[in-house]
Parts: C-alpha cells; sequence; structure tokens
C-alpha cells in the first residue's frame, strides 16, 4: 500500500482561472487503474463535501480514447503504449508526488478539471475522415478487392489511432499532425480510399488549420507519447498526398 500525495488541476468552467490544488491519499493499492484511484479520491472529497475532480473516461480499457491525463508531464502518464486508463498504481512509489492536469492545447479547451473539449478532432474527421458507399443493394464485397499485404497491415496500423489527443498535447506546438495523417492514411492506403483522396486530405487539413492546431517541426515527441505506436511515417505520407492534392487540384 502507498501513501501519494496528489496535485491536480481543478478549474470550475472554461473561463474560471484553474488552479493546481493537493490532495493526500492514503492506502493506495499498487494493483489499482490510475483511474481506480481518482475514483476513491472522488468519493473521499465528496465525503468531505468538496466537489469530486471532473475527468473524462468511457471505456476503461485502451479504446475509447477519452481518459486525457497529462501526469507527472507526460500524456498518459510515465508508462508507454497505453492510455491512462491502462495506467497502473504501481508504476508509482510509496510517497510520491503525482502532478495530473488536462490535456493542454488552444483547439482543447478545459471544460472542467481535467476534462477538455476535443470536439476539433471530431470536426476534422468530418471534413474527410470516411469514405461514401453507395448502400444501394449493389455494394461490392470488401472482399472481392484484393489489397497488398503490406499496405493492408499499414492501414490497419494507422486505423489504430484512437483519436486521444496525446500527440497534441505533447507537441511543444500542439500540431495535430500524427492523428489526422493516421486518419488520412488509413484510407490511402485502401482502393476505396482513393476515390475521395484527393478532397479527404485537402479538407481534413484545412479544418486541422482552421481548428488553430499548431505545425508540425518534426519533433517527433507525439510518436514516444501515442498509446497506439502511431508512426511518424503517416506524416510523411499525409504530406506527400497534400503536395499531390494541391498540385492536382
Ligand atoms: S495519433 Fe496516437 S496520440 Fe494521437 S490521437 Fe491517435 S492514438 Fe492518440
Ligand atoms: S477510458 Fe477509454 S481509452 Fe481510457
Amino acid at each position: 500500500m502507498m501513501n501519494l500525495t496528489l496535485k491536480v488541476w481543478r478549474q470550475a468552467n472554461a473561463d474560471a482561472k484553474g488552479k493546481m490544488e493537493t490532495y493526500q491519499m492514503s492506502e493506495v493499492s499498487p494493483d489499482m487503474s490510475f483511474l481506480e484511484m481518482m475514483d476513491v479520491l472522488n468519493e473521499e472529497l465528496i465525503e468531505k463535501g468538496i466537489d469530486p475532480v471532473a475527468f473524462d473516461h468511457d471505456c476503461r480499457e485502451g479504446i475509447c480514447g477519452m481518459c486525457s491525463m497529462f501526469i507527472n508531464g507526460e500524456a498518459h502518464g510515465p508508462d508507454r503504449l497505453i492510455t491512462t486508463c491502462q495506467l497502473h498504481m504501481r508504476k508509482f512509489k510509496d510517497g510520491d508526488t503525482i502532478t495530473i492536469e488536462p490535456f493542454r492545447a488552444k483547439a482543447f479547451p478545459v471544460i472542467k478539471d481535467l476534462t477538455v473539449d476535443r470536439s476539433s478532432f471530431d470536426r476534422i474527421q468530418q471534413a474527410g475522415g470516411f469514405v461514401s458507399v453507395n448502400t444501394s443493394g449493389n455494394t461490392q464485397d470488401a472482399n472481392a478487392i484484393p489489397i497488398d499485404k503490406y499496405d493492408a497491415d499499414k492501414a490497419f496500423d494507422a486505423a489504430a489511432c484512437i483519436g486521444c489527443g496525446a500527440c497534441v498535447a505533447t507537441c511543444k506546438n500542439a500540431s495535430a499532425m500524427l492523428f489526422v495523417s493516421a486518419k488520412v492514411s488509413q484510407y490511402a492506403l485502401l482502393p476505396q480510399g482513393k476515390v475521395e483522396a484527393t478532397d479527404r486530405v485537402l479538407n481534413m487539413v484545412n479544418q486541422m488549420d482552421e481548428e488553430g492546431f499548431g505545425n508540425c517541426t518534426n519533433t517527433g515527441a507525439c510518436e514516444v507519447e501515442c498509446p497506439k505506436g502511431i508512426s511518424l511515417e503517416n506524416i510523411a505520407r499525409m504530406n506527400r498526398e497534400y503536395l499531390y492534392a494541391s498540385l492536382k487540384g
């Protein structure tokens, strides 16, 4: 069992001035997940009549991408290739101080405490992250289209992006290039995605710029903190797609 000091960002709403609050936790089991530890903190706060800490979560198994916490200066905490909900308290030591902040970026405004508005990602996705399929009954069986194994694997790897925003929170420029490039790449590599490829990359990149994300300066921090191991090669692919689409357009 561990005793911990938590320094947690508290902010009542988007317009309020936030600040760090300090809470003591005792008897924390190393087998707890980080979010279970946060649940215990909130139960204790409620018992004391204090507003519990607002934080996002849904699946708690690394799929939904909601649990956007910046822990000890790292998106999703000190472990690699996992989300905050998959982080376990055994990664910390008795007596540790843990700093917990929201994902910070101009395009991710704080809603309350650790909860941020990532609807900018939804709008980028809506700008082109889809394939239009005629569902009139004449739809071609996807299995009837042969796809090179190399391309299928690369597309699958890109499609693993869960839209968590860790790449943005980690980047010193708050760039969304890793996210957008994953969403562009998963279609760019497949024949089904070729039809709308030009519009897709132009529209998604334009939307990304409109949302106020910063520029990519090839720092590579996004790739290190991405819980799904999305590769920087997707950014190179998107840049090629964008250049080709710009010349074509
Ligand atoms: S690229 Fe990685 S870090 Fe960025 S949104 Fe997708 S899964 Fe999250
Ligand atoms: S709660 Fe779904 S990925 Fe963490």
